[in-house]
């Protein structure tokens, strides 16, 4: 690990290794355990209100087939869009159910029925997080995910600019007040560079099915600070860093959970190791903010 390079920790839906994902409670934990930035994925709901929640469904995450019978579209699934704010906070949310319904996705993780936590609002939740950074003297940043903004613009909801605007109402402008809006839509990255200016700190995520070359990147960095891929990409040893360093582009990957590793990876500790000492990202995406920051202070 060269000079000071220390990634930034960034709370993946909250210190959702923990608490529900997306939760306040899970905010409030990540902030107390020190990650230096707090992940909103954003969708919408039937009346326009911006929601923190990463399906643009509720299955696998709420009581709404309990609780709103009859309410699901043809494919069976219950989306967010369909669902009053109202509707919304009377859903109870829990640990992730698998797909097919069979038990949690993780299962060691909180009990799957336990608590009663609550959908909630992005408004609601920067609220938390700039009183948090008050009250404690600690700033954590945000950072927020576009989610699925051209399926929102087929619900005919301009999901990018109300976010934004959001963001801008309440402070957020430039990388100096410490956020970032990620998405894995380039054109919805280009139009919001465009139409909001080069100071919005934008970050491209990158799937496993993402192309990378230093072509690809220098066309990121013409609109992007940053990329997030995930770990499941293809890594040559030092090759998508350096490639991104060359391009100016910070490197953010995703996702670090020390209940679920890569195929070649033992312990998250191996995990930690590759990824902050030897690649030397600058900032991972976690479930498990304070072992990364563990891993972090005790390499320091
Ligand atoms: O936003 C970074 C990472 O969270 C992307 O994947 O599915 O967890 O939103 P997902
Ligand atoms: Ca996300």
């Amino acid at each position: 690990m060269t000079g000071s390079r220390r990634p930034v920790v960034i709370a993946h839906r909250g210190a959702s290794g923990y608490l529900p994902e997306h939760t306040l409670p899970g905010k409030a934990l990540a902030h107390g355990m020190g990650a230096d930035f707090l992940e909103q994925d954003v969708v919408a709901s039937s009346d326009g209100q911006l929601l923190v929640f990463h399906d643009l469904h509720l299955d696998q995450l709420t009581d709404v087939a309990r609780r709103f019978p009859g309410r699901a579209r043809p494919d069976g699934r219950h989306y967010c869009i369909d669902f009053s704010l109202q509707e919304l906070r009377t859903l109870t949310v829990t640990e992730r159910r698998r797909r097919d319904g069979s038990g949690p996705r993780f299962p060691a993780r909180f009990p799957a029925n336990k608590g009663s936590f609550r959908i909630h609002t992005l408004e609601e939740e920067l609220d938390l997080i700039q009183g948090l950074n008050r009250s404690t003297g600690r700033r954590a940043g945000v950072y927020a995910e576009i989610k699925d903004p051209q399926w929102h613009a087929r619900q005919q909801f301009g999901l990018g600019d109300r976010l934004i605007e959001t963001l801008q109402a309440f402070g957020y402008r430039t990388a100096a007040d410490c956020f970032f809006v990620q998405c894995f839509c380039a054109d919805e990255l280009r139009r919001v560079r465009a139409r909001y200016g080069s100071d919005l700190p934008l970050v491209q995520l990158l799937d496993e099915t993402a192309t990378v070359s230093p072509e690809v990147l220098a066309a990121v960095a013409g609109y992007a600070q940053g990329i997030g891929p995930t770990i499941g990409h293809t890594w040559p040893d030092r090759g998508l860093v350096s490639l991104a360093r060359e391009a100016g582009l910070l490197v953010h990957p995703y996702t670090f959970r020390a209940d679920d590793l890569p195929d070649g990876f033992n312990t998250f500790a191996e995990l930690l190791t590759q990824f902050i000492d030897v690649l030397e990202v600058d900032g991972l995406f976690t479930d498990f903010p304070d072992l990364v920051l563990a891993h972090i202070r005790q390499r320091d």
